[in-house]
């Protein structure tokens, strides 16, 4: 009988993958050594893969541009990072290496443009998308980027209030979005987004408010951003032709509208059973768009996209050693990490998000199933199940003494997550913020790794805390 993990795995999924591979018993991801970085520096520990930045926007770029080819489509396409998914600066100026725009979401967002401006990262023509519900440091912001030359800023607005900020503090032409509230999924609490304005309101908006200015501001851009993301199914094809049928009808009588942004939501690959057709789905999405503009006989429109998770994502693992397992009836094995998902994965714990889960090493040896525990004292702690199955499967631990622990890594986890669990901060049960490594190319193409971060010391958190 074949028992081995290896098994498990081959049995399961077309095993081994591009970014996943089994070298001498170990586990490579992306090529990487991933036990030779563990070796170097430990865990538990957090990898950022940078190289993987640029791949994921050029497949999209791409994609794009034999979408437009295949349906002979006369827009223009332009990817934009969000910034909100990771605002680390070294995860935004490898994505600015790629020549891509910014989306933002609060004040600070800006001052981070600023900089990214004098680090000459950034040029004044590029796209900012600004978005959500703002306060006056965030219009104020804005409305300084505009005045200062930044001409392709645009503030998406969320509600009918935000452009008598702009009306006041801008002095010079300039260019507005407004973000369409879509209608949420059924099984959702509300029946429309809390984001945006309501799509009937929209014309009589532009009638009342818009029209006529047009010497010192003009719409340009739709946007819809759909929870649930881009997924090919009724409700997301519906709410995108909201937004395109909006745009033809707006159209009609604001010739200066020229864009649909669709915001973010391309999925990532959670699972190594992940499939989906992202050239079929910007296929369906670039012919819907062109067969609403051409029944309707209005331009095309150019298409902005916000990709977060899909940008960065898969950039990103988390390695954890298991330390102890505990069984506590017949059935329930504990495997207990050095590190806690609440606290390094709260998407895990928040929203039941699943990761890749993966070992690293002991691919030969006997498999079972456990729970993946960890070391807060919080029992919801834990990490049971996977995208692809409700169960954890792992390889047993090895009973002699001084064997090598079992590595577990979760990967494509560089979104959200250290923004979300607040990176540096006071953390659950003071468990630390692990030590972080980034692998780069150098300039002759060679991969290093270096540490951004140490683990978190006990030192900054008593500080923030007060005793210190
Ligand atoms: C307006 C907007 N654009 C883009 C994104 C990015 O979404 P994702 O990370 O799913 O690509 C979000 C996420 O919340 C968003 O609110």
């Amino acid at each position: 009988m074949n028992t081995s993990y290896n098994d498990l795995v081959q049995q399961t999924f077309n095993f081994p993958q591009e970014d996943f591979k089994v070298k001498d018993n170990y586990l490579q991801y992306n090529d990487l050594d991933v036990k030779a970085l563990i070796d170097k520096y430990g865990t538990p520990l957090k990898l950022t893969y940078l190289p993987k930045i640029g791949m994921q926007i050029n497949k999209a770029k791409k994609m794009f541009e034999s979408a437009f080819k295949k349906h002979r489509y006369e827009g223009k396409y332009n990817y934009c990072y969000c910034t909100k998914s990771s605002h680390f600066s070294f995860i935004v100026e490898e994505a600015l290496k790629h020549n891509i725009h910014l989306e933002t979401s609060y004040a600070y967002d800006i001052d981070i443009i600023n900089k990214l401006y004098e680090k000459r990262k950034i040029n004044k023509d590029i796209f900012v998308i600004c978005n959500g519900y703002k306060q006056k440091p965030y219009t104020q912001r804005i409305a300084r980027l505009l005045n200062t030359g930044f001409k392709n800023v645009i503030p998406v607005l969320d509600n009918k209030e935000e452009l008598k900020a702009y009306k006041k503090s801008v002095k010079t032409p300039f260019k507005l979005g407004i973000r369409v509230a879509a209608e949420e999924e059924p099984n959702f609490p509300f029946y429309t987004s809390r984001l945006g304005m309501r799509a009937k309101d929209i014309l009589e908006f532009y009638v009342d408010e818009i029209e006529g200015y047009e010497d010192k501001f003009q719409l340009k851009m739709l946007h819809i951003f759909l929870n649930k993301g881009i997924k090919d199914d009724v409700y997301y094809w519906s709410e995108l032709n909201k937004v395109i049928n909006l745009y033809c009808q707006l159209k009609k009588i604001c010739p200066e509208l020229d864009s649909i942004n669709i915001g973010g939501g391309f999925p990532i690959k959670h699972s190594l059973g992940f499939e989906y057709d992202y050239q079929f789905m910007i296929n369906e999405i670039v012919r819907n768009i062109k067969v609403a503009c051409k029944r309707n006989n209005v331009q095309m429109p150019d298409i902005f996209t916000e990709f977060g998770s899909y940008t960065v994502g898969e950039s990103m693992a988390h390695i954890y050693s298991v330390i102890g397992e505990k069984m506590q009836n017949d059935r329930e094995i504990w495997y207990m990490i050095d590190s806690s998902f609440i606290t390094t994965l709260p998407d895990t714990w928040g929203i039941g998000e699943k990761f890749l889960m993966l070992p690293i090493n002991k691919w030969k040896d006997d498999y079972q199933r456990v729970t993946l525990g960890g070391i807060t004292c919080d029992s919801h702690d834990y990490y049971d199940s996977e995208e692809h199955i409700n169960e954890v499967f792992l390889p047993k631990l090895s009973p002699e003494k001084g064997a090598e622990p079992l590595y577990v890594g979760f990967f494509h986890t560089g979104a959200y997550q250290d923004q979300i669990s607040g990176y540096g901060g006071i953390k659950h049960c003071l468990i630390p913020s692990p030590k972080h490594i980034i692998v780069e190319r150098d300039k002759n193409g060679k991969l290093v790794d270096w540490v951004y971060a140490k683990e978190q010391s006990a030192q900054s958190m008593l500080k923030i805390l007060g005793y210190m």
